[in-house]
Order: structure tokens, then sequence, then C-alpha cells
């Protein structure tokens, strides 16, 4: 049988790190940390080398398109196909940012919709059976839907296409642009709303690969990994690193035929958020 492979997204710190660091204690396979920054993958993958792992590293800036094609080339030709996706890359304004808020939301989104959309569509056809993906999104997608106005996270919540969804992050952004998006019914957090994006997408794309129906049991879900203390959140979150891959970690371990497919999962429960 052909060697399992495992990708994480911004495996080079923070929660991705310890993503990649337990599925090379518990995936079956060959787990590729992936970073932008070479230098800074290739440190991460000897820290984890020096606790007696095996982590292979591979470049990838996922807002770089032909970064994320070398990288599919590399593990079709090598692999034959992908088993676990782990989409954790995601980046965030501090609060107290003086950046404008139309180039927070076009920024934002960029990387933590478009471009793991992006990388999410350019790996989907390379799945094999039985593959697991996980979004790394944040209980913020949830918030930020309920802080919408009423209209508008009803119209987000009945949305059942990529590009209609895809429409709405658009329109967000030309929205700010405008200074009209409080206006236009968005919620003033363009972190929130790129979440928003990346748990709507998921059970699109889930239902994308049972229509298409040729590769049985690939499952997709979200996740929210906890308040981590990472770069992120200023170290400030109250969880550890590795606390925050517990989640990642389970759903791209979900065995064979799991019902959870498709979900919004935080501590390992499914979230009804619709
Ligand atoms: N920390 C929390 O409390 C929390 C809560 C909810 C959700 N999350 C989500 O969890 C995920 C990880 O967050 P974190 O707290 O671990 O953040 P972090 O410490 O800031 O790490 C983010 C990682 O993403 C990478 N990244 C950013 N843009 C990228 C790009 N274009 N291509 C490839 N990699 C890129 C970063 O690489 P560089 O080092 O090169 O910048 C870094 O490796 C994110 O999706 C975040 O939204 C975090």
């Amino acid at each position: 049988m052909s060697t399992r492979v495992a990708i994480v997204t911004g495996g080079n710190k923070g929660v991705g790190f310890a993503i990649a660091k337990s599925l090379c204690r518990k995936f079956d396979g060959d787990v590729y940390l992936t970073a932008r920054d070479e230098s800074r993958g290739k440190q991460a993958v000897s820290e984890l080398e020096k606790e007696g792992l095996k982590p292979l590293y591979h470049q990838l800036d996922i807002c770089n398109a032909e970064s994320r094609d070398t990288l599919a080339k590399f593990i079709k030709e090598k692999y034959g196909g992908l088993d676990v996706l782990v989409n954790n890359a995601g980046i965030a304004y501090k609060l107290n940012s003086n950046a404008p808020f139309s180039e927070q939301a076009e920024v934002t989104l960029e990387t933590n919709y478009f471009a793991t959309l992006a990388f999410c569509q350019t790996m989907l056809p390379l799945l094999k059976p039985g593959a697991r993906v996980v979004n790394v999104s944040s209980r913020v997608s949830t918030s930020a839907l309920n802080a919408s106005s009423a209209e508008l996270s009803g119209r987000l919540k009945s949305i059942s296409s990529i590009e209609e969804l895809t429409c709405y992050m658009r329109k967000f952004i030309e929205d700010s642009k405008a200074g009209s998006h409080t206006e236009a019914g968005w919620p003033q957090t363009a972190y929130g709303v790129s979440k928003i994006g990346v748990t709507l997408m998921t059970p699109i794309l889930q239902k994308q690969l049972e229509e298409d129906g040729t590769r049985p049991d690939i499952v997709i879900n979200s996740c929210c990994p906890g308040y981590i203390a990472t770069e992120m959140t200023s170290f400030k979150g109250t969880k550890t690193i590795d606390e925050g891959a517990d989640t990642p970690v389970y759903l791209a371990l979900l065995p064979p035929n799991t019902d959870i497919k498709g979900e919004f999962v935080t501590e390992r429960k499914v979230q009804k958020y619709k």
C-alpha cells in the first residue's frame, strides 16, 4: 500500500505547529509541516526532530497560486493523492490596529477566506477515498454571524454554493471600502467575517464531494481550536497550543464512515450555528 500523507498549513508556529507535532505522533504516514518562509519552516521541523519526531517540510504560501500548485504537483507525483489536509494558516489584525477597516477587510479575507478556499480547491481533486480535511475556523465565525443584521445573517445561513458565498465575501470588502458595511448589516470584525466564510464553505464543499460520488468517505469539517496562547492572541489565550491542536487533530483522524461531516466543531463537539 502507498504511504499515507498529511499536510498542515501554517505549521511553523502556534496551533499549526502543535497540529503537525500531534500528527507526527498519531498519523500513520508522512506529515508535511508547511510554512511560507523556508527558514521558519525548517527551524520548526528541527525543533520537532529534537523531540524524536520526523516531520517533512514543504514551502507553502497559501496566498500564492504558484506555491499552491507546486505543492499539489509534488504530492500528486510522490504520493498519488492526499489523505489529510489541515487548513490552519490564518491572520488577524490586532484589536488596537490603526489600519483602516477597509484594508483589514481586504487583507484578512484574502488569506483567511480566498486563499484557504483556493488551496482547498487545489487539493480536493487529490483527496483519496477516506481523506479528512479540517478547516481551522473560529468561534468568532458564529458570533459574527449572530452579530450581523437578522436579514444578512439569514441570507448567509441559507447560502448553498461557493460562488454565492464568494459574492458575499466580495460584497463585504466592497461595503467596507464604501464605508457602508454597518448599514449593510455586517459586523465590525474583518476576522469574524473571514471566518464566517471558512465555517460556511465547509458544508458546501462536503456536499460537493458527496455529489461527486467518485471517492467514498471523504470528510471535511471546520473547527475552533479554543482561545490559545499564540502570537495571534498576543499570548493572552488561556489554552496551550497542544490543547489547541486537540480538536483539529481529532477531526483529522476521524474513523472510517464517521457521521461528523460538514460540521463546525469545538472541543470535539458538533455545534449547531444555523
Ligand atoms: N489563537 C487562537 O486563540 C485562535 C482562536 C480561534 C482560531 N484560531 C485560528 O487558528 C489558526 C492558527 O492560529 P494561531 O493562533 O496559531 O496563529 P499564529 O501563531 O499567528 O500562526 C499563524 C500561522 O499561519 C501562517 N500563515 C499566515 N499567513 C500565511 C500564508 N499566506 N501562507 C502560509 N502560512 C501563513 C503563519 O506563518 P508566518 O509565521 O510566516 O506568519 C503562522 O504559521 C488560524 O487560522 C487562526 O485564525 C486561533
